[in-house]
């Protein structure tokens, strides 16, 4: 494997394998503290982050590596008309290895295209964030010690909310998994995720609004915040904003050994009087993504 688009790209073993290093890297990281000595990390962002741009530059400076790059368009070259084909082949004189954000869905895959050296989509539009994935499977295998038999209650913007179309991508190849759908009307999961990945699997789901109507089934909760920059106009936003907001009251039906999930960041949708939780583990699943980006930086560099 070269580069890291698509969850898809990964087949279960790859995975597995990934989980594998990651919980090794956990368990001992100085085994891993000069592996990429010498090497070099490009995080190219041309929109937002705080998770995996500084995920990915711990994950990198804790194996020895350094980092380099740009946390906005307007801080490189873009600001001046420079196309995403150039500045890739530009960094790739620089670094081993790109981890890169885009706002436009398919600019990472089209970077590859250019690239002398592996990319990893740090997410792009409202398509995809394999890392994303790759950080809530460890987080999952982790807290609830299997990937399998599970019921996962998906909430929130299911529409624009690329982590959760990526984590269903990657969850309907596990045996006996079920989904409940929670979203407003206006924020449903696309059809083609229904039809191409749900139905096309024969996975179990269901859709409601209501976020308390099925807890008691979740082992799963993850909730998801609504993508303010996917909306076309600020009233709808507005009005969708805080359509949920988990508190200590919603949670009374649920399991005791639920795990509550959510990619971050948070505007409203959990109460932050939820994060004392013992079931709350969206800081853990913090936690979690910088290993499996160790992991993952390994692999794609073909490090043992
Ligand atoms: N979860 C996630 O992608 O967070 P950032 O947008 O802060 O990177």
């Amino acid at each position: 494997m070269k580069n890291l688009i698509d969850i898809k790209e990964l087949s279960i073993n790859e995975i597995e394998d990934l989980i594998k290093v990651a919980k090794d890297i956990m368990q001992a990281p100085e085994k891993y503290s000069e592996k990429c000595k010498h090497k070099k990390l490009a995080t190219l962002f041309f929109e937002p982050s705080t998770r995996t741009r500084l995920s990915f530059e711990s994950a990198m400076m804790e194996l020895g590596g350094n980092v380099l790059g740009f946390s906005s368009a307007q801080s490189s070259s873009t600001a001046k008309g420079e196309s995403v084909s150039d500045t890739i082949r530009t960094v790739g004189c620089y670094c081993d290895i790109i981890a890169m954000r885009h706002p436009k869905e398919g600019a990472p895959l089209v970077a590859t295209m250019k690239s002398t050296v592996p990319i990893i989509n740090a997410g792009d539009g409202g398509h995809n964030h394999p890392t994303q994935t790759l950080t809530d499977l460890l987080t999952i295998s982790c807290e609830k010690g299997r990937l399998e038999n599970l019921t996962i209650g998906l909430c929130g913007d299911l529409k624009f909310g690329r982590t959760i179309h990526s984590l269903i991508t990657a969850m309907v190849r596990y045996e006996n998994i079920k989904f409940v759908l929670i979203s407003p009307d206006e924020l449903k999961i696309p059809e083609y995720i229904k039809e191409e990945v749900l139905e096309k699997n024969n996975i179990e789901y269901i859709e409601t609004n209501d976020i308390e109507e099925y807890m008691d089934k979740l082992d799963i909760l993850y909730m998801t915040r609504v993508q303010k920059e996917r909306f076309f106009n600020e009233e709808d936003y507005i009005r969708l904003k805080d359509y949920y907001i988990l508190d200590k009251n919603k949670l009374e039906k649920a399991k005791q050994d639920l795990c509550i999930m959510h990619p971050l960041p948070r505007v409203n949708e959990i109460s932050t009087e939820v994060d004392d939780d013992p079931r709350a583990c969206y800081f853990k699943q913090v936690r979690y993504g910088k290993y499996i980006r160790m992991a993952l930086i390994l692999k794609l560099l073909e490090i043992e």
